[in-house]
């Protein structure tokens, strides 16, 4: 079944620190949001590509897709208001949401994730967390459970009728992904093998990551 890609590039990127917004800066000789750009453009179910950018950064994000088939949508104030101004685009009956700070997508995870999709209404690549876990409240410190807990990443995916009728039900109301706006409308979601390659980048360090991995061996 073939999907629109939803790539959501409206952020700021304050915590990653440079002095242009993350999506924009080069990655191993690309902007960062291009990588994605470029790994669904060369799905063969890849229908066409919806980026949220911000209104001052349309021409930048024009320079850095240069030469690439994408149609560009003015993002909000939240991650998921930039969602929503993309699927608001989306025509074919499958979606994904991915964010343009992730540009580690393989073919791999998006076949996984079409799969998942043939008997749930989304899907998401999720990983275990390694590390012990605690909440720490005024109360003082207290022990939290990793059992089942699970990290979860983008691309997600998502029949395009049922995550607008999530959106609807949610009247507005910001969400940290699809998966928990889908699920706050009590659809069904599965989670699907995730990823380390995929990771977000977020803060200074994570450039150096990336740059390893997008840059294969000799990078
Ligand atoms: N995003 C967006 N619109 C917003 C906020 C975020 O499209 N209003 C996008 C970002 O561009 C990014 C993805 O959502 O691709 C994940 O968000 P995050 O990693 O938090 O990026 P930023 O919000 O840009 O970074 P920061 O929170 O450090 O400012
Ligand atoms: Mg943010």
């Amino acid at each position: 079944t073939p999907f629109s890609a939803c790539i959501v590039a409206a952020g700021s990127g304050t915590r990653a620190g440079r002095s242009l917004p993350k999506q924009f800066e080069r990655v191993a000789g690309k902007p960062l949001l291009r990588w994605s750009v470029e790994a669904f453009a060369s799905h063969p179910l890849c229908r066409e590509i919806i980026i949220a950018v911000a209104e001052g950064h349309i021409e930048m994000a024009r320079q850095a897709l240069e030469g690439l088939d994408v149609i560009l949508v003015e993002g909000g104030a939240s991650r998921t208001r930039s969602v929503k101004a993309c699927i608001e685009k989306a025509s074919q009956p499958l979606v994904f949401i991915h964010d343009a700070a992730r540009p580690g997508l393989s073919p791999a995870l998006i076949d996984r994730l079409l799969h998942a999709l043939e008997d749930t209404s989304g899907a998401a690549p999720a990983l275990p967390v390694a590390d012990a876990l605690a909440r720490e409240t005024e109360a003082g410190v207290e022990a939290v459970s990793r059992d089942g807990l699970m990290r979860v990443q983008t691309p997600q995916a998502f029949h395009l009728a049922a995550l607008s009728w999530a959106f609807d039900e949610a009247r507005g109301a910001d969400y940290p992904d699809e998966i928990s706006l889908v699920r706050a409308a009590e659809l069904q979601v599965k989670l699907v093998e995730g990823d380390e390659t995929v990771f977000k980048v977020t803060y200074p360090d994570d450039f150096a990551r990336a740059e390893t991995q997008l840059g294969g061996p000799s990078g």
